[in-house]
């Protein structure tokens, strides 16, 4: 699909934003590794998010929606079945990566499969951890699919994140609860910590170090989950609300989780004004409604140890830098390199099509804000938040700007176009 984007003089309304991508595949993992039945509320309907359960469905555990609610029939740590074929993770990693750990310690062979994105993304990052715990596992050349050969006895293991990542981490840890013993990781660049909250797990500051630690058979209780909106679908509309020149948007319920909203800070130090009112908490997350406004904004560094709390939120990151006044500097993200699509790179070549004055290093972008754009064509290189991202710099580009596969934005926000042109023309 093609999408155009008209240059906007005014955004105003409010957006009902998809559930947050990264709990969700994780309530659906722990629900079917519970005892018994559990409600999840707010389940999205996102293709990623879609995916877990697909794969969870084919693993035996039945899950049915009532009412826009999801229950899931959990079968307890052993209870899961071997699937008749193998399990497609589609476009998302992290139903990959934490279903590797899950299906490293399970009694049955299985064989995990992607996309054409998923399938060149490393998987070498999972399969050490998990070879060292005693898993065998096999991949071609470092990429899916993973072929689990089921029946390990796994054993605990000490284990310091070499990059920092949410899904090896929880990888690691899902594995964890069924390795013989302790299984502990190890994270100096603390990454989203949804795996250790809605586990329980004891965290250990030791210096500039945070250890995890889980138990083998630690048993999970059914329950009733809540999903918050999605920080990193609001952080279109946040740098959107920003940049075009008038109006107000609405953003209720966003899910604030403080490993995760870096770039609220981010945005309100380059003079963004986002308002923060009536903070709360559900399900163990904390929540609040956010008010974007118009402002005038100016480029800062961001590096080091903000990244991992903001890695997903860089594509929009750079279109907030490519209209702000000054120079933007973003190091420390060469993980950008390797997700749904080269980041560095897709920004690099869209922004400056649409004129802005950007320059590529191997871990980041430097852009220097305050040239104008102008509408042209760009392409979202199969990437949900490549195409987002030029949704809203197509909002003050001078003119039209068409975003090529753009239909890929389901990954994650299936309604995101008409959420778009909804607060274009409110
Ligand atoms: C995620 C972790 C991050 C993030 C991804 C979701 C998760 O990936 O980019 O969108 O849910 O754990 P990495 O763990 O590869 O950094």
């Amino acid at each position: 699909m093609t999408q155009t984007v008209q240059q906007t003089q005014r955004l105003d309304g409010t957006v009902d934003l998809p559930a947050d991508k990264s709990i969700a595949h994780r309530t659906a993992l722990l629900a079917a590794l519970a005892d018994g039945a559990s409600e999840i509320r707010n389940y999205p309907a996102s293709a990623d998010p879609q995916s877990t359960l697909a794969c969870l469905r084919q693993l035996g555990i039945e899950i049915r929606e009532k009412h826009g609610i999801l229950h899931v029939e959990g079968k307890g740590l052993h209870g899961w079945l071997p699937p008749d074929a193998p399990l497609d993770c589609g476009n998302s990693g992290t139903a990959m990566r934490l279903l590797a750990g899950l299906l490293a310690g399970q009694p049955f062979d299985s064989v995990l499969t992607g996309d054409a994105s998923l399938s060149s993304r490393p998987m070498g990052r999972i399969a050490d951890p998990l070879r060292e715990m005693g898993a065998v596992i096999n991949l071609e050349d470092g990429h899916a699919p993973i072929r689990i050969t089921g029946g390990q006895a796994l054993h605990g293991i000490e284990y310091a994140l070499p990059v920092p990542s949410a899904q090896v981490k929880s990888c690691v840890l899902l594995a964890g609860l069924f390795a013989e013993g302790e299984t502990t990781v190890i994270e100096t660049l603390p990454s989203r910590d949804h795996t250790e909250r809605m586990l329980g797990l004891d965290v250990f500051q030791m210096g500039d170090a945070r250890h995890l630690t889980v138990q083998q058979g630690r048993s999970i209780e059914a329950r009733t989950w809540t999903v918050p909106r999605d920080f990193s679908a609001a952080a279109f509309f946040l740098v959107a609300g920003s940049i075009v020149p008038e109006g107000e948007v609405f953003l209720p319920g966003v899910g604030l989780n403080p490993s995760r909203s870096a770039l609220l800070d981010v945005l309100r130090a380059m003079g963004a004004d986002i308002t923060i009112e009536f903070e709360r908490e559900e399900g163990g997350e904390p929540l609040a409604d956010l008010t974007v406004r118009p402002a005038p904004l100016h480029g800062v560094t961001v590096d080091g140890l903000l990244i991992p709390n903001l890695i997903d939120e860089i594509p929009v990151l750079a279109v907030a830098a490519a209209c702000a006044e000054g120079r933007t500097e973003i190091r420390d993200a060469a993980e950008l390199r390797v997700k749904e699509t080269d980041r560095i790179a897709a920004m690099e070549q869209n922004l400056r099509a649409l004129g802005a004055e950007v320059e590529a290093f191997e871990d980041g972008l430097a852009i220097t804000g305050g040239t104008a754009l102008k509408g042209t064509t760009v392409d979202a290189f199969d990437d949900h938040r490549i195409a987002m991202a030029m949704g809203v710099a197509g909002l003050v580009a001078e003119g039209t700007t068409t975003i090529t596969g753009a239909d890929c934005a389901t990954v994650s926000f299936p309604h995101f176009w008409e959420a778009l042109e909804a607060l274009a023309t409110s």
